[in-house]
């Protein structure tokens, strides 16, 4: 094939990029146009930063006014959405666009109405609901306020993870309600799944031709708008992150659970030395593991294979073996593998279970099939038809696991500080590891782990330092407000500190009780309120102390505290529901004025969750 040069390539240049490109399959091909657009955009920036008068008076003479300008809203939780719509922006400002990049979180409602062109990139959390930064949007858009959108064109990009019932759940229905209320949809909805870029990136590559066509006839070149909630489309890049991670060097780690006790917590410290990296209480840390080698051994031996043959996917060759313990997601399945599993299993084996997990709505079913089967359990329950290859194709990408940062820098420097439990249980009579949380427990003390930080702007200390804080944090869920207190400490935050733990037992897992005694003797940490759930026939949790101490809370509350979660989802609306009765008792007004001081609390940033 021999195309025309764009007009800026000599002949030579053209032949070259011919030759180049004549040999690429379509995966290369999309990574060099992000990677020649990244390289324009910093040419742009050079050129800028050279000379700033003469170049935006330059780009403000050549500027044609733009027919319009391109919104790309975004929301978050734990960064996928965000890192996406940060590129989409800037490589829509290289194509020429104008364009704003928006945290939903920050977005001013009421211009919606007057937006013309939306993308929208969203992830689905909890069961089904938007992330803490989109609620407000996601409830306005569906309440009676929302209004009549017929000059709009917009498109959604969804992210979510087909291993929970609900996927991609809040992009569809933001998809879906946009059309009702009259807006028009330029390009379909992307939904992806873990393996993010196999869907987000011909999304992208499509909806950008479209939106160029729509936005900036040939030849324009569009004006930037000013708006004070929109994010710089050039963000300082940290060196590190997700696809470019830090080597780091374990310093310590250690099992913070006596003996006596099944449950493995581990704290681990590892050096950000040389690395550059900044984190804030409130921040996870992205991890990447390897699968457990004798999970990878165990699917070997049933698919029948030796790990050392080799096999090429996608253009990258690996050993069977590699493909397996580095590349793959062994133990996180998906409906959409279920049902390729479903159709390949072997005449004869009885698959009722599995048919029962895939049966139309059966929601309830599928989660607990996909929360109790790994890989490995379906191969070995339901024998099927695979070969190593087959599989390969078949299987999601391995992914980085998030931890919540358990140190605060001003104190670790430059250590960064982890609280890990170990998830190791039996079942279908063999015994299973999680991945990450396996391969963090046995991490020798000088080993190399490859990290990143993912920044959490939505769980955050006050920064009113003399406001009290309320920490619920059962379990690794305590891992955060050990940061948090380190933090209030060294900063000499004059606010009170209460924290709510909880744990199976006193004795084996009261997780870094020293440093809670500590701080209680110097009055750092002004209250305790422990649950230990087993150590007495009925069960006590945290949510049964916070009704108990319902008065005193509500009086926290009254006087401006902050109030934070972490934890598991399930904890997190039990916590909830015992805040709102307490709330409700204690101010003698009921339930709806709890539900107005809660809707609030949220919005304020005054009731803050990490839950998963
Ligand atoms: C923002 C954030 C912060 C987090 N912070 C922390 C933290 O500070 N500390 C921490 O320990 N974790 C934390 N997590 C959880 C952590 O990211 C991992 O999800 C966790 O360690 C499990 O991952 P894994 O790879 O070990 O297990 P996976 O390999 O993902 O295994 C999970 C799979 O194993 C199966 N399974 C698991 N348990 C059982 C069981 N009991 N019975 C039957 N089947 C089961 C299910 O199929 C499940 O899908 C956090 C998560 C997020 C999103
Ligand atoms: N796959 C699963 O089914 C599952 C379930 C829970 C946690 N996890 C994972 O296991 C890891 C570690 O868990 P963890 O050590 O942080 O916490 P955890 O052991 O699950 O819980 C800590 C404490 O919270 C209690 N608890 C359980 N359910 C609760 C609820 N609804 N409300 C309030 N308290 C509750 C526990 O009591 P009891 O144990 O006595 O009930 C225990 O005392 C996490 O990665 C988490 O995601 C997985
Ligand atoms: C606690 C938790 C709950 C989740 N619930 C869902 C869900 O109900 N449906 C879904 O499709 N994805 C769910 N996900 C997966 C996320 O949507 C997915 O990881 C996505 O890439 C996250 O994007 P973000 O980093 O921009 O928030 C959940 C993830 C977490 C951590």
């Amino acid at each position: 094939m021999t195309t025309k040069s764009p007009f800026l390539l000599s002949e030579q240049q053209t032949s070259l990029l011919e030759t180049l490109i004549s040999e690429m399959e379509q995966p290369s091909l999309l990574w060099t146009s992000g990677y020649l657009a990244g390289l324009a955009m910093a040419q742009r920036r050079v050129s800028l930063a050279v000379k700033p008068q003469e170049a935006a008076a330059a780009t403000v003479a050549a500027a044609p006014v733009a027919k319009s300008t391109l919104t790309i809203l975004y929301g978050s939780q734990t960064g996928n959405a965000k890192r996406l719509a940060q590129r989409f922006a800037a490589e829509s400002e290289a194509a020429g666009l104008s364009v704003q990049l928006v945290d939903v979180a920050d977005y001013a409602v009421r211009k919606l109405k007057s937006e013309t062109h939306l993308f929208v990139v969203i992830s689905t959390q909890g069961d089904g609901e938007p992330p803490d930064s989109a609620r407000e949007f996601f409830e306005f858009l569906h309440g009676k306020k929302a209004p009549k959108l017929d000059t709009l064109q917009y498109a959604v990009l969804a992210l979510g993870d087909s291993s929970y019932p609900d996927f991609c759940g809040v992009g569809r229905k933001i998809d879906e309600r946009l059309a009702a209320l009259g807006a028009k949809r330029i390009h379909n909805r992307g939904d992806c799944d873990l393996d993010i870029e196999t869907v987000a990136e011909p999304w992208w590559v499509d909806t950008l031709n479209l939106a160029r066509t729509a936005l900036a006839p040939a030849g324009s070149v569009a004006a930037p708008q000013q708006n004070a909630n929109v994010i710089p489309l050039h963000p300082s890049a940290s060196a590190w992150n997700r696809d470019k991670p830090f080597s780091a060097q374990v310093l310590e780690n250690q099992r913070i659970t006596a003996r006596g006790t099944d449950k493995h917590i581990f704290h681990l410290e590892l050096s950000l030395e040389g690395s550059g990296l900044h984190y804030q209480p409130g921040d996870s840390l992205g991890v990447w593991h390897f699968n457990p080698p004798s999970l990878v051994d165990n699917v070997l031996a049933t698919l029948g294979v030796s790990g050392d043959q080799t096999f090429t996917h996608k253009g990258e060759t690996f050993t069977l073996r590699q493909w397996f313990s580095e590349k793959l997601e062994l133990t996180r399945l998906t409906r959409a593998f279920l049902v390729e599993h479903s159709s390949r299993v072997n005449a004869g084996v009885d698959q009722a279970d599995l048919q029962a997990a895939l049966a139309e709505g059966a929601r309830d079913a599928l989660a607990a099939f996909l929360g109790t089967h790994q890989l490995i359990d379906l191969l070995k329950r339901f024998p099927a038809n695979w070969t190593a290859e087959t599989l390969i194709t078949s299987l999601r990408p391995l992914t980085p696991r998030l931890y919540s940062i358990s140190s605060s820098q001003t104190v670790a420097e430059d250590e960064v500080h982890l609280t890990v439990a170990k998830v190791a249980y039996d079942a279908h009579g063999e015994a299973h590891l999680g991945a990450a949380s396996g391969f963090l427990a046995e991490l020798p003390a000088d080993g190399q782990l490859p990290i990143y930080i993912e920044e959490n702007r939505h769980f955050r200390l006050p920064k009113n330092a003399d406001r009290d804080v309320i920490m619920v944090g059962p379990g690794t869920g305590v891992a955060p407000f050990r940061a948090f207190l380190q933090e209030r400490i060294e900063s000499g935050a004059a606010g009170r500190n209460w924290l709510f733990f909880g744990a199976q037992h006193f004795d084996t897992q009261f997780l870094y009780q020293t440093e809670w005694q500590d701080a209680l003797k110097k009055k750092h940490l002004n209250r305790i309120d422990l649950a230990f759930s087993r150590d007495q026939q009925e069960k006590i949790y945290v949510q049964h102390l916070i009704e108990k101490q319902g008065a005193e809370l509500y009086a926290w509350l009254q006087n401006g505290a902050h109030f934070y979660v972490c934890g598991s989802t399930d904890m997190e609306k039990d916590v909830k529901a015992a805040l709102l009765k307490a709330i409700a008792q204690h101010s003698g007004k009921g339930d709806e004025f709890a539900n107005a001081w809660f809707a609030e609390a949220q919005k304020e940033g005054r009731y803050s969750r990490d839950v998963y």
